[in-house]
This record gives structure tokens, sequence and C-alpha cells, in this order.
């Protein structure tokens, strides 16, 4: 069902596709007030200052149907400068709303901004959380979940309900003393334990017996990997990232830092409550957290043993392979997915990756190809907008990792708009990495063991790779990735190992052509806040 032949007019198909867009009905809005305040939570029993959304730990999901509008006023109440960043919400023509410091002023204490944001095309499932400071690990994040239109036919039956799972890490610290070892280049500890949707146990997800449920599961978690499985069902993978997969049953999965995954779960075992376990993967202590699956009009609690996978990473690479494109099945947009032949688009630009701890100027900090990131007090976005000199250079950073002696910079990529890149991210530490690009969605096509070498493009997966957001590295490995980059602005790639990206281990992607065209990229939005130099 996939006629290669589409590919050379895909984007044509695509501009044609987005202008159209404009000149129909207007999309649905939805508009949302939320107020970031302190408040006392005690996840794990001990009380400390969490980071609540209109008083509630975790934040409020979501919901909204591809194309919608979605307006969320974010009030930020904190002490602090604050921004919140929409995980996977690809932010089409608008890397304005991103909410990163490369493309926004954070949110001054005691002011109100209003992000303005398009579900352009996407459907899935997707979640939010603060990007500055370490802020995240007090909270303030939750699910954002994307429906097809009901003109789009989904390729499994419509389930009857969904459970969001949102699953993170929790220290027993406040956010500004986990900062403080981390300034002052003392490691982030152990986290104390695992929590789902907030709780360490308790949450009750019920259901009603025979009826088929959707469970969308986002790892929040800023330092661990995990591993999903419940008892008495095995779960189909439907979807990661947006990206419709092959069905496929599993007793237990992997989901890494940033990363999402949908599952269908079909109630047709015996009346009763069954355990979903999650735990962290690879690093000990291997911390747990539980829920519950209930079938309505269960009498009998949770026994028994849990599913759990082998311990180790080769188990977790083979699974990660089992994972594939479903060619036939639509996306948010009418068009098989499958016509888009990525295998054969000639690929423009390498970049290959590689992260390292250093020492610089004393401190502790991450680097990519050398360079560990520091937020200038302007965001690029900005000073590429107001065309203000000395905020970054372009290509400071270079396009392979050899030979750099480690220093702090702003690192920026330079891309013409509609390159089409391969990304290798190379891992020569042995802890596994996790890698977020805004602004995208890439085709995962290789990752294994050992140091990359063009060679190795012979065994990439040029027919079904998914696309995905994120990206795992494995310890020792690398992991290469395909990107198309349709998408116009300034974009950030980061660790999703929080104390790594917030020690430097991230950069900056400008996608650019020269045409001013309202078709490429949006105006700057009449409530930017303006600050650093963009501010005089
Ligand atoms: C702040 O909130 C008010 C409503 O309370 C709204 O009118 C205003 O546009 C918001 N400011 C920004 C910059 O979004
Ligand atoms: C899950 O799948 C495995 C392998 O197909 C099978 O052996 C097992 O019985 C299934 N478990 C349930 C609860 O259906
Ligand atoms: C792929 O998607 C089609 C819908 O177009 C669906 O009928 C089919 O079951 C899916 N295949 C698998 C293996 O998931
Ligand atoms: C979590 O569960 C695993 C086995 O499933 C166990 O080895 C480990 O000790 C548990 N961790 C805690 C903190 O209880």
């Amino acid at each position: 069902m996939r006629g290669a032949n589409l590919i050379h007019i895909f984007f044509g198909v695509l501009a044609l596709w987005s202008s159209a867009s404009c000149v129909k009905a207007e999309d649905p809005y939805r508009f949302f007030t939320w107020e970031i305040t302190y408040g006392n939570i005690a996840p794990l029993g001990v009380t400390q200052k969490g980071i609540l959304i209109n008083g509630q730990f975790p934040g409020p999901t979501i919901t909204a149907v591809t194309n919608d509008n979605v307006y969320v006023n974010v009030v930020n109440k904190l002490d602090e400068p604050f921004l919140l960043t929409w995980h996977g919400i690809k932010q089409r023509r608008q890397s304005w709303q991103d909410g990163v410091l490369g493309t926004n002023c954070p949110i001054p204490p005691g002011a109100n901004w209003t992000y303005k944001m398009q579900m352009k095309d996407q459907i899935g499932t997707y979640n939010y959380y603060p990007s500055t400071s370490l802020h995240r690990v007090a909270g303030a994040y939750g699910g954002l979940n994307i429906y097809a239109r009901s003109v789009i036919a989904i390729p499994y039956p419509i389930p009857v309900a969904d459970f969001t799972m949102i699953v993170s890490d929790w220290w027993n610290k406040e956010h500004k003393v986990l900062k403080n070892l981390l300034d002052t280049s003392k490691p982030l500890p152990s986290p104390n334990g695992l929590l789902i949707n907030g709780k360490p146990s308790g949450t009750i997800f019920t259901g009603t017996p025979g009826k088929r449920y959707m469970l969308r599961v986002s790892n929040l978690c800023v330092s661990r990997s995990i591993n999903i499985g419940m008892q008495g069902h095995n779960m189909t993978l439907v979807e990661v990232e947006g990206s419709h997969t092959i069905q496929q049953k599993y007793n237990t999965f992997d989901i890494h830092m940033g990363q999402s995954a949908t599952f269908l779960i079909t109630l047709d075992n015996q009346v009763r409550d069954y355990g979903i376990r999650v735990s962290s993967r690879f690093i000990k202590p291997i911390l747990n957290a539980t829920a519950v699956l209930r079938y309505a009009g269960s009498q009998n609690q949770v026994s028994g043993p849990y599913p759990s996978p082998p311990s180790d990473y080769h188990w977790s690479m083979l699974q990660a392979r089992t994972i594939k494109w479903n060619l036939t099945a639509n996306a948010a947009r009418p068009n098989p997915q499958g016509s888009y032949h990525y295998g054969m688009i000639p690929i423009v630009r390498t970049i290959v990756l590689a992260n390292a701890p250093a020492q610089i100027n004393g401190q502790t900090r991450y680097t990519l190809n050398g360079i560990s990131y520091e937020n200038p007090t302007t965001p690029l976005k900005l000073a590429d907008y107001f065309n203000i000199p000395g905020v970054f250079v372009m290509n400071g950073i270079k396009d392979s990792p050899s030979g750099v002696t480690p220093t702090e910079g702003v690192s920026v990529f330079g891309f013409t708009l509609h390159d089409f890149v391969e990304i290798v991210f190379q891992n020569n530490e042995k802890v596994l990495q996790s890698y977020h690009l805004d602004g995208y969605d890439f085709w995962t096509v290789g990752f294994a063991n050992g140091v990359w070498n063009p060679s190795l493009r012979n065994r990439y997966n040029l027919d079904d790779a998914p696309t995905r957001n994120t990206v795992q590295v494995y310890p020792m490995g690398w992991s290469a990735i395909l990107i198309p980059f349709d998408n116009k602005g300034m974009w950030n790639l980061r660790s999703q190992d929080w104390a790594r990206r917030y020690l430097g281990q991230e950069l900056y992607i400008r996608v650019w052509n020269t045409e001013q065209s309202l078709y490429t990229e949006a105006n700057i939005p009449d409530n930017a806040i303006l600050c650093g130099k963009a501010k005089q």
C-alpha cells in the first residue's frame, strides 16, 4: 500500500494542505486559565512544597481534537520566572509558543502569559511540564491527549474510555535544594520513589467487564526509564508519540524518559482487581509504583505476582526493535502515512552528536560535541526576529564530536527549510540517554551497541520505523534518526535526563528560509513577553 512515487510531491502536498486548511471553517477553541502556585503536598508521606496547577498535583489533563486551538493562560504565582513546554506538540509555524528559554522570555513572578496553540494535524498521547530551572521535579506536569477528528478512521475499534497515566520520579526534597546540589557539582541523588498520577499506589482505573479501554502512558521521569506491566492482561500497543504502530501484544513494556505509549486493554478476564506495576529500569535501587485495574463489580483485591521483565539493556533493545509503523493506517490526516517513503529521500547533512560530562570552570557540566549549553538572557527566537547581534552564532557547534575542548556556549545548528537530515546520537557513557526534539517527529531508523560509522546505515530500518519525538540511546551505543526539517522556527533538542539538560546537554536547531510568508511562519504573537536585549 505504499506508493513510493509520491515522495517528490510530499512537501508540495503538505503545503497545499496547510493553505487549504486556512480557508476552512474555523477550528474549535478551548480556553484554560491555570494558576501556578506553591502548595504543600506529600506524595511519599513527607510534606513538602510542590508546584500546583489550579491547586492540583499532577496538573489537569488537557483533552483536545486534531486541529483544535488550545489557549492556556498561565498565571505565575511562584517567586521565580516560569514556563511550561508542551512535549510533542509540534507548534507548526509557531515556535513562538514552544515555552523554552530559547523561544520565550519566562513569565515573571506575578505575571501571566497566554499560550495560543493549535493541535495541527496531530493525534496521540502527549504531555506538558515546566521547562525552567528544576521546577518539574516539584510538579506542574500532566497529560495532553489529542483525539482524531470524527471523519478520520483510526486503525482499531474505538475504546469506550481512556485511562491517562503520568509516571514520574519523586524526591522528598524541594526543587531549590536539588538545584543547589547541581549548581555545586553534586549529583542528583536517587529518587525516593516513583509515582503514578501523583501517588506511589492507590490510583484506580475502573472499567466494565468485556469492554476495551485505552491506556495512555507518559514517562515524565527526569532520571529513569520505566517498565510497565499488569496482571492478567497483555497490552496491545497501538501508538507511540502520535505514530500508529503495528498492533502487537506485550506482557511488559519499556518507556524511556520523555516517551509515551498508548495501549488497548480488553477487560476479558475474571471480574476482580488487577495490579498494574511500573518499575524504574537499569539503575539500582529499582523503584516501583502500582495502580489498580478494577473490573466494575469486583469483590476481589489485587493478589499474586506481577509480570516483570528481564533487567538487561539487551532485552530492552530487542523489544524496541519490535515497534513498527503501521504503513496503512491514517494519521491525523487522511493520507496513508506509508505513501511517504522516507527511506528514499536523499540526506543533505549528517550530524553526529556525542554526550559527555566535563569539568568547565571548576564545575561539573554536560556537553554535546564539547559544548555545554548556557541560556543567553535574550531568547534566540527574539534575537532572530529583532536582528539582535551577539546572542548566538550559527554552527559554532561542530557536526561531529572529534577534537573539541569542552566549553560553555550557545549551540545552534542552522538548516534550510525542507532539509532532510540524519542525526546520530553517540553515547560513549554507561548510562542510557534520551533525547527530545521540539517541533518535529522523526523516524527512529536504527540503534545498536558500539560506535556508529556510515557503513552501519545498511542496518537502518528504511521501511517501517515508527516516527517519534523522543529517542533513547543505549549505553555505549548509538541511535540514528531521520528528520524532514519542514517546520520553520527555533527548536530545542535536549536530553530528557533533566539534571543533564539543566547542566547544558541541549542545543537549538534553527530551520529557516528567507521567504517571509505566513504559510511558513506565523508572526510574533501580539502578547509576546520581551526580555534581555529584546526589551531595550
Ligand atoms: C493575562 O490575563 C488576562 C486575563 O486575566 C488576559 O486578558 C491577558 O491577555 C493575559 N496576558 C497575556 C500576556 O497573555
Ligand atoms: C500474554 O501473552 C503471552 C504470549 O502470547 C501468553 O503466554 C500469555 O498467556 C498472555 N497473558 C494473558 C493474561 O493473556
Ligand atoms: C494497520 O492499520 C489498519 C488500518 O488501516 C488496520 O486495519 C490494521 O489492523 C493495522 N495493522 C496492524 C498489524 O496493526
Ligand atoms: C521493586 O520490585 C522489584 C521486583 O519486582 C524488587 O526487586 C525491588 O526491591 C522493589 N523495590 C522496592 C523499593 O521495593
